[in-house]
């Protein structure tokens, strides 16, 4: 079985944990700086919690990096010297492969982006195209990585906005889903029908999308009937910038 080690065991950490729970694929691991609140985090995680992130190495074949970017560089220092026959897998915003090689050149890694719904094996996980894994390495790699969802290569170009538009859009689906829910209950359905309902409106369209390979106009058209009411509130959203709040949100990260 591989053995999967998370240095930081936050969100993203807990969210690929409960992921990887969904399969018996790996054995997982996990350090961080409080001890105390790793136990009763890695808890319900089936994640064996370690008092310290040399101990967490020595145990894992896979180190996952998961920890804030501002505390890269000081635990990079801390764990060099261990990492000569292990794989890291960095999860952190912009630290791209070259990056990487500045801190410790020589080792086996790969630069990573998941997002949320990997928590739940939906997610997306897009991967840096540069590593410098081996070919056996890169397939097991690939194969448990899967299991959270979808997995994409990218060229470093465009890595940072394919984090941006897969990593950060999780936040503005759930802002849709409770505003379609406080729309729900405004006209008198439950929050939790109107939660059901709007999560399952994103569940089942995006998967007619990936199925159909449809045009998301053409799906939009096939809701609107001449006249009728669908397009009355198509024609509200777009005079309140539907769309293009989400392309100025999506700009508004890459200019940062
Ligand atoms: N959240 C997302 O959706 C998402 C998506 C893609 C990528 N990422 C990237 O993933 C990284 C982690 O994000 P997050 O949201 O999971 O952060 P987070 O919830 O703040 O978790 C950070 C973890 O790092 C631990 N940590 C801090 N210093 C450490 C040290 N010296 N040694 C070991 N562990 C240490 C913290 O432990 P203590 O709590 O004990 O301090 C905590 O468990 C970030 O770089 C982020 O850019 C996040």
């Amino acid at each position: 079985m591989i053995k999967i080690g998370f240095i930081g065991f936050g969100n993203i950490a807990s969210a690929m944990a409960s992921g990887f729970n969904l399969n018996n694929k790996v054995k997982m691991y996990a350090s961080a700086r409080n001890y105390e609140k790793l136990v009763s985090n890695t808890l319900k995680y089936n994640v064996t919690p370690c008092k310290n992130n040399k101990e967490l190495i020595d145990s894992v074949d896979f180190v996952v990096l998961a920890v804030k970017p501002y505390q890269v560089s000081q635990i990079f220092s801390e764990i060099k010297e261990y990492l000569a026959d292990k794989i890291l897998i960095s999860v952190v915003a912009g630290l791209t492969f070259s990056t990487i090689e500045e801190f410790i050149p020589n080792i086996h890694h790969i630069s990573i982006c998941p997002n949320t719904p990997v928590a739940v094996g939906e997610g997306i996980i897009v991967y840096e195209t540069i590593n410098s894994l081996t070919n056996d390495e890169f397939s097991t790699f690939e194969d448990v990585f899967s299991e959270l969802g979808l997995i994409e290569t990218i060229d470093t170009e465009h890595f940072s906005l394919a984090g941006t538009v897969s990593g950060c859009t999780p936040a503005y689906a759930a802002m849709f889903i409770e505003a379609l829910g406080d729309a729900g209950v405004m006209f008198g359905l439950t929050r939790e029908q109107s939660y059901r309902f709007a999560s399952q409106v994103l569940i089942g369209t995006g998967k007619l999308q990936q199925t159909s390979k449809l045009h998301p106009g053409q799906m939009k058209d096939a809701v609107c009937s001449p006249g009728g009411t669908t397009i009355k509130g198509v024609g509200i959203l777009e005079k309140n910038g539907f769309r293009s709040s989400i392309i100025e949100a999506i700009k508004e990260i890459e200019n940062k």
